[in-house]
């Protein structure tokens, strides 16, 4: 039988696409989600656990049930402005929940682990705005969304000494993009991400963008950032889980392109996309964003053999558009609609 893994998160935008690769390439995949920003309707692919990540029990169950034998944690908080708004659920969701899904793994003998993290956890840094960031950069995060995923890359790398996990921190820079088949794709509640927002304003169909500061320290003044294709993203997730690592290994690991591109750019290449000019306006800076994050991505190369086969923003721009022009789901902030609140 195919080997199972725990897919936590699995109903949102990088854990669905992650799903579907694995099954593609011959796991099973047991989502499990608690639906609070996730959509059943992007879980297509295995089985489907609807839980609360905090709940222990629960994921020790799904675990037995499935006959898992490894996890690939997304669930968790993203929004960065919150987190700078309410600390707390930050804290007690992605780190009490990371807490929670180690103990529920170790109780069952999972020794095996792929965790979510972030270019977050680098921060502003010291760089220039063409410098590259490796993952020995220095760790200054520059908001507690940023805090948790350090937190919990260090929560990971202490229990692979002590208890012989094999774990591997993916770092994402920007993730972009959707399935070619439409089926999945962006689905956020409020939206905050550039290219999401950015279609959106072309297709008429959102307020016209901000683009967030052009005084930038970078060549054209705005933001620079890495963005890679969430099908590539999802492929380095099934490198991750697969590659030999001896026991007790933890490996922190970039997943960028190694190439940035600008707020500008992206503007740019949606209205090529669209054949027509993106409605936008110049504001002011966001806070908290740095004005450049474009990884050294030479390490998922070397340890995970992977690489981006579909990052270019044209492509990633194309397949977007797709998804955008049709979702299949998460359509409510379309209508100004609110998508109904789960309970956690
Ligand atoms: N931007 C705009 N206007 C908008 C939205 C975004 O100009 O309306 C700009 C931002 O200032 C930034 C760039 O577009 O320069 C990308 O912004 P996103 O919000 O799409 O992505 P971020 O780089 O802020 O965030 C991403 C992840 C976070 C993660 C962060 C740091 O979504 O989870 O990278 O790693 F914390």
């Amino acid at each position: 039988s195919k080997p199972a893994v725990l897919v936590t998160g699995g109903a949102g935008y990088i854990g669905a696409h992650t799903a579907k690769a694995l099954s593609e390439r011959g796991f099973f995949p047991v989502v499990f989600d608690s639906l609070s920003s996730g959509f059943r309707e992007a879980v297509q692919w295995g089985a489907f656990v609807h839980g609360d990540i905090r709940d222990t029990r629960a994921l020790a169950e799904a675990i037995s049930d499935h006959g898992v034998k490894s996890v690939i944690h997304f669930a968790g908080l993203i929004e960065v402005g919150r987190s700078v708004a309410q600390p707390d659920i930050f804290w007690e969701i992605n780190v009490g929940g990371t807490v929670s899904l180690l103990t529920a793994m170790r109780e069952r003998g999972v020794e095996r682990l792929v965790f979510s993290s972030s270019a977050a956890v680098y921060g502003q840094g010291g760089r220039g705005p063409l410098e590259t960031i490796p993952e020995s950069a220095g760790k200054a995060p520059a908001s507690p969304y940023g805090d948790t995923k350090l937190a919990c890359e260090w929560m990971i790398e202490a229990q692979c000494r002590a208890y012989g996990l094999t774990a591997v921190a993916l770092r994402y820079f920007n993730a972009a993009g959707a399935d070619p088949s439409g089926r999945i794709g962006e689905a956020h509640e409020p939206e905050t991400h550039l290219l999401p927002l950015a279609i959106a304003a072309g297709l008429g169909e959102g307020k016209p963008l901000t683009v967030f500061g052009e005084d930038f320290d970078t060549p054209d003044g705005t933001c620079l950032r890495d963005y890679i294709h969430v099908n590539d993203l999802a492929a380095a997730h099934v490198a991750a889980l697969e590659v030999d690592l001896p026991a007790g290994a933890y490996e922190a690991v970039n997943v960028g392109t190694g190439q940035g591109h600008s707020v500008r750019e992206v503007v740019e290449a949606v209205g090529r996309a669209l054949g027509r000019p993106v409605p936008h306006s110049i504001g002011a800076r966001r806070a908290g964003d740095p004005p450049s994050l474009v990884a050294d991505a030479s390490r998922a190369r070397d340890l995970l053999g992977w690489e981006p086969v579909c990052s270019t923003l044209d492509r990633i721009v194309a397949d977007a558009l797709r998804w955008e022009a049709q979702p299949a789901y998460g359509s409510g902030r379309r209508a100004g609609g609110r998508k109904a609140e789960t309970a956690s």
